[in-house]
């Protein structure tokens, strides 16, 4: 048997009658952007993720830059990250002129150490950027807002992978100053290409992002120097597509994920992912011993599996020759180790995890 890690048509398989009736109506209606299928799923988000505004993008990568820019980071400004996240995290900060400040990541939940962040924090500190991974919100969100609201920090929530998630009844793309959600193609809600969107409670920063999108126009003048990065009225219908059948996306991959936790309960050498109260099961994380040897053998087999993540950010290239902070990263050196995603997407059947589980025993048994 083959098992791919994911498989991106299965949403577009499931829905291709409605979704291509979509697509012609749009394509014959000749508004391609900023029409109602944009509005519709900026208030979607918006209502998802109990914030007043949401802001579409044609990426989160952008979305992120965006918000770093409407909470007024510029050249020099330090901003604390987590190592362990999407080469994005970083991109963001490195293209307003900041400069990372790397603070380490549990060894369990694999985000923000809420103990190393506090510490962490400087009057130099001018942004924390909290990063919600593998489909969960972060267990201590609540702390860390309260970490950056004493400190009077904007927190800027990279909730790329979370949408959906709930955490001490929180939702994702809540707790931040601003919080940027991710629709690229490996998402739970995914575009046919890019988009994102940025998400604040706060009226002066919606109008700021809503220029920042649109070459700087208000009003039809150009106020500022802005950007182009708007998403296309096709993207917006089928991610609305998927936004409304995104509960039922959820349910179906926490199936997938009871049957990984419970078949591959009892291996020693595995340690099982922590999640949140309410994930989304974006990615299903094994911390495995041997874990290049098991990647092997299951690739042997037909399995695919990845590495989220091999590199830190503060080992990136990115960073020669430029300036960047980096404390203890002990956890998350140990995790880049360890980690090994495992295949999982919504119509993964029964019969794929349940090879993947007899692989992976197969492998401890052998070994
Ligand atoms: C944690 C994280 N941040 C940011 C991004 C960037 O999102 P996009 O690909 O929409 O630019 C991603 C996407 O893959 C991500 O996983």
């Amino acid at each position: 048997m083959k098992v791919p890690f994911f498989r991106y048509d299965w949403f577009f398989e499931e829905n291709r009658d409605e979704m291509m009736a979509e697509l012609d109506a749009i394509m014959s209606s000749g508004q391609y952007v900023n029409g109602e299928y944009t509005r519709k799923i900026e208030q979607k988000l918006a209502e998802i993720c109990d914030r007043k505004y949401a802001v579409a993008t044609g990426s989160c990568t952008d979305a992120l830059f965006f918000a770093l820019q409407t909470a007024g980071i510029k050249q020099g400004d330090e901003v604390i990250l987590p190592p362990f996240s999407f080469v994005a995290t970083l991109d963001s900060i490195l293209r307003c002129g900041a400069t990372p400040v790397f603070v380490d990541i549990s060894a369990e939940h694999f985000m923000l150490d809420a103990d190393s962040l506090e510490k962490a924090v400087t009057p130099r500190t001018k942004a924390i950027v909290l990063v919600q991974l593998f489909g969960n919100c972060h267990p201590q969100q609540a702390q860390i807002r309260d970490i950056a609201q004493r400190h009077d920090i904007p927190l800027i929530e990279d909730a790329a992978q979370a949408l959906g998630t709930k955490e001490q009844n929180i939702p994702a793309g809540k707790i931040g100053n601003l919080s940027c959600i991710s629709f690229d193609p490996t998402k739970i809600v995914s575009a046919y290409g890019t988009g994102g969107a940025v998400l604040t409670d706060d009226e002066a920063e919606y109008a700021m992002l809503k220029k920042l999108v649109n070459h700087g126009f208000e009003d039809g003048i150009p106020q500022i120097a802005g950007y182009n990065s708007k998403i296309s009225e096709t993207q917006a219908a089928m991610l609305l597509a998927q936004l409304e059948k995104f509960h039922q996306t959820i349910s179906r991959m926490t199936e997938v994920a009871k049957r990984y936790y419970s078949l591959l309960d009892g291996i020693d050498d595995i340690t099982l992912p922590q999640h949140c109260f309410h994930p989304n099961f974006h990615k299903f994380v094994i911390k495995a011993e041997k874990r290049d040897e098991l990647r092997i053998f299951l690739k042997e087999n037909g399995i695919e599996t990845k590495i989220h993540y091999s590199t830190l950010l503060s080992e990136q290239k990115i960073l020669d020759g430029r300036k960047y902070l980096k404390h203890d990263l002990s956890n998350a050196k140990m995790v880049t180790k360890k980690v090994l995603s495992l295949p999982i997407w919504s119509s993964i059947s029964e019969a794929e995890t349940l090879y993947v589980c007899e692989c992976i025993k197969r492998f401890y048994a052998l070994s």
